[in-house]
Protein backbone atom coordinates (compact mmCIF):
# COMPACT_ATOMS: atom_id res chain seq x y z
CA UNK A 1 0.00 0.00 0.00
CA UNK A 2 1.29 3.17 -1.31
CA UNK A 3 0.78 6.20 1.43
CA UNK A 4 1.63 10.00 0.91
CA UNK A 5 3.66 11.37 3.72
CA UNK A 6 5.06 15.03 3.74
CA UNK A 7 5.48 15.78 -0.23
CA UNK A 8 6.53 11.94 -0.78
CA UNK A 9 4.67 8.89 -1.93
CA UNK A 10 5.84 5.48 -0.41
CA UNK A 11 5.08 2.28 0.76
CA UNK A 12 2.96 2.12 4.48
CA UNK A 13 5.89 0.06 6.27
CA UNK A 14 8.83 2.29 4.90
CA UNK A 15 6.43 5.69 6.46
CA UNK A 16 7.35 7.22 9.56
CA UNK A 17 6.88 10.67 11.56
CA UNK A 18 9.09 11.93 14.83
CA UNK A 19 8.38 11.31 17.96
CA UNK A 20 7.77 14.53 18.62
CA UNK A 21 5.21 14.89 16.06
CA UNK A 22 2.83 17.70 18.27
CA UNK A 23 0.16 14.93 16.75
CA UNK A 24 1.50 12.05 18.49
CA UNK A 25 2.81 14.62 22.25
CA UNK A 26 -0.84 16.28 22.05
CA UNK A 27 -2.93 15.09 19.31
CA UNK A 28 -2.95 18.36 17.97
CA UNK A 29 -4.44 17.96 14.77
CA UNK A 30 -6.98 17.52 12.60
CA UNK A 31 -8.51 14.46 10.35
CA UNK A 32 -10.92 13.40 7.59
CA UNK A 33 -12.23 10.79 6.77
CA UNK A 34 -13.36 10.19 2.89
CA UNK A 35 -15.61 8.08 0.97
CA UNK A 36 -14.45 6.69 -2.30
CA UNK A 37 -16.77 5.14 -4.71
CA UNK A 38 -15.60 3.75 -8.04
CA UNK A 39 -12.28 5.13 -7.65
CA UNK A 40 -13.68 8.29 -7.40
CA UNK A 41 -13.90 10.66 -3.75
CA UNK A 42 -17.44 11.34 -2.86
CA UNK A 43 -17.92 14.79 -1.24
CA UNK A 44 -14.05 15.57 -1.17
CA UNK A 45 -14.69 19.22 -1.33
CA UNK A 46 -16.80 19.29 1.52
CA UNK A 47 -14.37 17.49 3.68
CA UNK A 48 -11.69 19.47 2.51
CA UNK A 49 -13.70 22.76 3.66
CA UNK A 50 -14.41 21.45 6.62
CA UNK A 51 -10.49 20.04 7.22
CA UNK A 52 -9.66 24.06 5.66
CA UNK A 53 -12.44 25.69 8.79
CA UNK A 54 -10.82 23.12 11.52
CA UNK A 55 -6.98 24.25 10.67
CA UNK A 56 -8.08 27.87 11.01
CA UNK A 57 -9.75 27.39 14.68
CA UNK A 58 -6.96 25.58 15.72
CA UNK A 59 -4.48 27.90 14.24
CA UNK A 60 -2.79 24.92 12.12
CA UNK A 61 -1.21 26.56 9.04
CA UNK A 62 -1.46 24.51 6.13
CA UNK A 63 -1.60 25.99 2.20
CA UNK A 64 -1.91 22.82 0.85
CA UNK A 65 -5.23 22.37 1.23
CA UNK A 66 -6.72 21.94 -2.31
CA UNK A 67 -3.41 19.95 -3.26
CA UNK A 68 -4.95 16.95 -1.50
CA UNK A 69 -6.97 16.46 -4.48
CA UNK A 70 -4.29 15.81 -6.36
CA UNK A 71 -3.38 13.41 -3.77
CA UNK A 72 -5.91 11.52 -3.19
CA UNK A 73 -5.89 10.53 -7.14
CA UNK A 74 -2.65 9.49 -7.19
CA UNK A 75 -3.21 7.55 -4.54
CA UNK A 76 -6.54 5.88 -5.69
CA UNK A 77 -4.39 4.78 -9.25
CA UNK A 78 -1.25 3.90 -7.34
CA UNK A 79 -3.47 1.48 -5.50
CA UNK A 80 -5.76 0.64 -7.85
CA UNK A 81 -8.59 1.58 -5.86
CA UNK A 82 -11.56 1.06 -8.23
CA UNK A 83 -14.03 0.02 -5.85
CA UNK A 84 -14.85 0.90 -2.88
CA UNK A 85 -12.76 2.66 -0.48
CA UNK A 86 -12.22 5.28 2.30
CA UNK A 87 -8.94 8.04 2.49
CA UNK A 88 -8.12 8.88 5.39
CA UNK A 89 -6.40 12.35 5.42
CA UNK A 90 -4.54 13.63 8.71
CA UNK A 91 -2.63 17.13 9.48
CA UNK A 92 -1.32 17.82 12.76
CA UNK A 93 1.01 20.57 13.93
CA UNK A 94 4.47 19.74 12.91
CA UNK A 95 7.05 18.47 14.97
CA UNK A 96 9.24 20.46 17.32
CA UNK A 97 10.36 19.87 21.11
CA UNK A 98 7.53 19.41 23.65
CA UNK A 99 6.31 22.93 24.90
CA UNK A 100 2.57 23.64 24.92
CA UNK A 101 2.60 26.75 23.31
CA UNK A 102 2.89 26.51 19.35
CA UNK A 103 6.47 25.77 17.78
CA UNK A 104 8.31 28.48 15.98
CA UNK A 105 6.50 30.41 13.06
CA UNK A 106 7.27 28.68 9.67
CA UNK A 107 7.29 25.02 11.56
CA UNK A 108 5.97 22.38 8.62
CA UNK A 109 2.88 20.76 9.45
CA UNK A 110 2.78 17.02 8.70
CA UNK A 111 0.23 15.96 6.59
CA UNK A 112 -0.60 12.55 5.79
CA UNK A 113 -2.97 10.76 3.59
CA UNK A 114 -3.88 7.33 2.94
CA UNK A 115 -6.66 4.96 1.34
CA UNK A 116 -7.46 1.40 1.90
CA UNK A 117 -10.34 -0.94 0.47
CA UNK A 118 -13.55 -0.61 2.35
CA UNK A 119 -16.10 -3.34 3.65
CA UNK A 120 -19.46 -1.40 3.88
CA UNK A 121 -21.36 -3.13 6.76
CA UNK A 122 -23.73 -5.83 6.16
CA UNK A 123 -26.74 -5.86 4.74
CA UNK A 124 -28.65 -7.46 7.36
CA UNK A 125 -27.82 -4.19 9.58
CA UNK A 126 -29.41 -1.97 7.33
CA UNK A 127 -32.28 -4.09 6.95
CA UNK A 128 -33.37 -4.74 10.68
CA UNK A 129 -31.40 -1.70 11.79
CA UNK A 130 -29.26 -1.93 14.95
CA UNK A 131 -29.10 -1.23 18.94
CA UNK A 132 -27.03 1.42 20.22
CA UNK A 133 -26.27 2.62 24.38
CA UNK A 134 -26.50 5.78 25.69
CA UNK A 135 -23.39 7.38 27.56
CA UNK A 136 -22.60 10.57 29.28
CA UNK A 137 -20.92 13.24 26.85
CA UNK A 138 -17.56 14.22 28.21
CA UNK A 139 -15.89 16.00 25.13
CA UNK A 140 -14.74 19.78 25.42
CA UNK A 141 -17.06 22.69 23.90
CA UNK A 142 -15.42 22.33 20.24
CA UNK A 143 -16.82 19.45 18.93
CA UNK A 144 -17.32 21.02 15.35
CA UNK A 145 -13.94 20.57 15.25
CA UNK A 146 -12.38 17.15 13.71
CA UNK A 147 -9.60 17.24 16.23
CA UNK A 148 -7.66 13.49 16.23
CA UNK A 149 -8.23 13.95 19.88
CA UNK A 150 -10.87 11.25 19.97
CA UNK A 151 -10.47 9.79 23.37
CA UNK A 152 -14.40 10.28 25.05
CA UNK A 153 -14.95 8.78 21.63
CA UNK A 154 -12.91 5.77 21.57
CA UNK A 155 -14.04 4.89 25.24
CA UNK A 156 -17.41 5.59 23.94
CA UNK A 157 -17.15 3.36 21.15
CA UNK A 158 -15.70 0.75 23.19
CA UNK A 159 -18.74 0.62 25.63
CA UNK A 160 -20.94 -0.07 22.78
CA UNK A 161 -18.70 -2.82 21.49
CA UNK A 162 -18.57 -4.61 25.05
CA UNK A 163 -22.22 -3.89 25.08
CA UNK A 164 -23.32 -5.73 22.29
CA UNK A 165 -24.25 -2.40 20.34
CA UNK A 166 -23.59 -0.33 17.38
CA UNK A 167 -22.88 2.91 18.47
CA UNK A 168 -22.96 5.04 21.93
CA UNK A 169 -25.00 8.39 21.73
CA UNK A 170 -23.55 11.16 23.50
CA UNK A 171 -25.85 13.02 25.51
CA UNK A 172 -25.41 16.40 27.33
CA UNK A 173 -27.99 17.53 29.81
CA UNK A 174 -30.74 14.95 28.57
CA UNK A 175 -29.87 15.60 24.88
CA UNK A 176 -29.15 12.78 22.12
CA UNK A 177 -26.53 14.64 20.61
CA UNK A 178 -24.68 12.30 18.06
CA UNK A 179 -22.99 9.23 17.53
CA UNK A 180 -18.81 8.22 18.67
CA UNK A 181 -18.86 8.31 15.30
CA UNK A 182 -21.59 9.36 13.26
CA UNK A 183 -24.74 12.02 13.65
CA UNK A 184 -27.99 10.90 14.84
CA UNK A 185 -31.67 11.92 13.62
CA UNK A 186 -34.87 11.38 14.82
CA UNK A 187 -38.65 10.95 12.86
CA UNK A 188 -41.52 12.49 14.65
CA UNK A 189 -44.82 12.81 12.89
CA UNK A 190 -43.18 12.65 9.63
CA UNK A 191 -40.66 15.91 10.58
CA UNK A 192 -36.49 14.67 10.17
CA UNK A 193 -34.95 16.37 13.53
CA UNK A 194 -31.13 16.86 13.95
CA UNK A 195 -29.01 18.28 16.71
CA UNK A 196 -28.24 21.66 15.14
CA UNK A 197 -24.59 22.02 13.87
CA UNK A 198 -23.02 23.86 16.61
CA UNK A 199 -20.26 23.68 18.29
CA UNK A 200 -21.50 20.55 20.50
CA UNK A 201 -21.41 18.02 16.97
CA UNK A 202 -19.70 17.75 14.80
CA UNK A 203 -21.85 18.43 11.48
CA UNK A 204 -21.19 15.52 9.36
CA UNK A 205 -21.04 15.95 5.43
CA UNK A 206 -23.46 12.61 5.55
CA UNK A 207 -25.94 14.57 7.89
CA UNK A 208 -25.82 17.62 5.73
CA UNK A 209 -26.27 15.60 2.53
CA UNK A 210 -29.26 13.60 4.13
CA UNK A 211 -30.90 17.20 5.10
CA UNK A 212 -30.46 18.14 1.69
CA UNK A 213 -31.91 14.93 0.50
CA UNK A 214 -35.02 14.98 2.83
CA UNK A 215 -35.81 18.70 1.78
CA UNK A 216 -35.87 17.36 -2.10
CA UNK A 217 -38.19 14.75 -1.24
CA UNK A 218 -40.27 17.17 0.16
CA UNK A 219 -39.89 15.61 3.79
CA UNK A 220 -39.94 18.27 7.17
CA UNK A 221 -37.00 18.67 8.48
CA UNK A 222 -35.98 21.08 12.11
CA UNK A 223 -32.88 21.04 13.85
CA UNK A 224 -33.66 20.90 16.82
CA UNK A 225 -32.78 19.01 20.17
CA UNK A 226 -34.22 15.32 20.60
CA UNK A 227 -34.68 14.72 24.41
CA UNK A 228 -34.16 11.23 25.83
CA UNK A 229 -37.48 12.21 27.96
CA UNK A 230 -39.44 12.34 25.00
CA UNK A 231 -37.98 8.94 23.56
CA UNK A 232 -41.38 7.92 23.65
CA UNK A 233 -42.53 10.00 21.14
CA UNK A 234 -40.11 9.04 18.86
CA UNK A 235 -41.44 7.31 15.07
CA UNK A 236 -37.91 6.53 13.85
CA UNK A 237 -34.36 6.71 14.51
CA UNK A 238 -31.35 6.29 12.52
CA UNK A 239 -27.27 7.12 12.33
CA UNK A 240 -25.21 9.26 9.55
CA UNK A 241 -21.62 8.84 8.59
CA UNK A 242 -19.37 8.20 5.70
CA UNK A 243 -18.67 4.77 6.89
CA UNK A 244 -22.05 4.57 8.28
CA UNK A 245 -24.16 5.62 5.17
CA UNK A 246 -27.71 5.69 6.78
CA UNK A 247 -28.22 3.29 9.48
CA UNK A 248 -31.32 2.58 11.27
CA UNK A 249 -31.46 2.29 14.99
CA UNK A 250 -33.84 0.33 16.94
CA UNK A 251 -33.19 0.14 20.32
CA UNK A 252 -31.73 2.58 22.81
CA UNK A 253 -30.18 1.22 26.09
CA UNK A 254 -32.65 -1.83 25.66
CA UNK A 255 -35.79 0.34 24.76
CA UNK A 256 -36.93 -0.31 21.66
CA UNK A 257 -37.89 2.20 19.08
CA UNK A 258 -41.60 2.30 18.36
CA UNK A 259 -42.31 -0.87 16.68
CA UNK A 260 -38.51 -1.77 16.62
CA UNK A 261 -38.02 -2.39 12.99
CA UNK A 262 -36.44 0.34 10.82
CA UNK A 263 -39.40 2.97 9.67
CA UNK A 264 -40.39 4.35 6.49
CA UNK A 265 -38.62 7.68 6.73
CA UNK A 266 -34.87 5.95 7.44
CA UNK A 267 -35.95 3.37 4.36
CA UNK A 268 -36.28 6.44 2.11
CA UNK A 269 -33.62 8.41 2.99
CA UNK A 270 -31.49 5.39 2.89
CA UNK A 271 -32.31 4.38 -0.50
CA UNK A 272 -31.61 7.86 -1.94
CA UNK A 273 -28.55 8.40 -0.38
CA UNK A 274 -27.63 5.04 -1.52
CA UNK A 275 -28.61 6.62 -4.89
CA UNK A 276 -26.32 9.70 -4.49
CA UNK A 277 -23.55 7.20 -3.60
N1 LIG B 1 -16.50 10.03 11.89
N2 LIG B 1 -19.88 12.82 14.42
C1 LIG B 1 -18.66 12.37 14.79
C2 LIG B 1 -18.24 12.54 16.19
C3 LIG B 1 -17.82 11.76 13.83
O1 LIG B 1 -16.60 11.32 14.20
C4 LIG B 1 -18.29 11.58 12.50
C5 LIG B 1 -17.44 10.94 11.44
C6 LIG B 1 -19.58 12.06 12.17
C7 LIG B 1 -20.13 11.93 10.78
O2 LIG B 1 -19.47 12.81 9.90
P1 LIG B 1 -19.38 12.50 8.34
O3 LIG B 1 -20.76 12.34 7.85
O4 LIG B 1 -18.71 13.72 7.79
O5 LIG B 1 -18.56 11.25 8.17
C8 LIG B 1 -20.33 12.69 13.15
C9 LIG B 1 -15.53 9.48 10.96
C10 LIG B 1 -16.14 8.72 9.85
C11 LIG B 1 -14.51 8.67 11.74
O6 LIG B 1 -14.07 9.19 12.77
O7 LIG B 1 -14.12 7.58 11.32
Amino acid sequence: MLIYLNGRYLPLEEASISVEDRGFLFADGVYEVVRIVKGKPHLLQEHLDRMAAGLAALRIEFDGIEGLEEVTSRLVEENQLNDDATLYLQVTRGSAPRKHAFPAPGTPPTVLAMARPFTPHPASLYENGVPVITVPDIRWSRCDIKSIALLPNVLANQKAKESGAHEAILVRDGVLLEGSQSNLFAVKNGTLITYPACNYILAGITRALVLDIARRLGIPTREAPIHLADFDRIDELFLTGTTTEVMPVVSVDGRVVADGKPGPVTKRLLEAYREEL
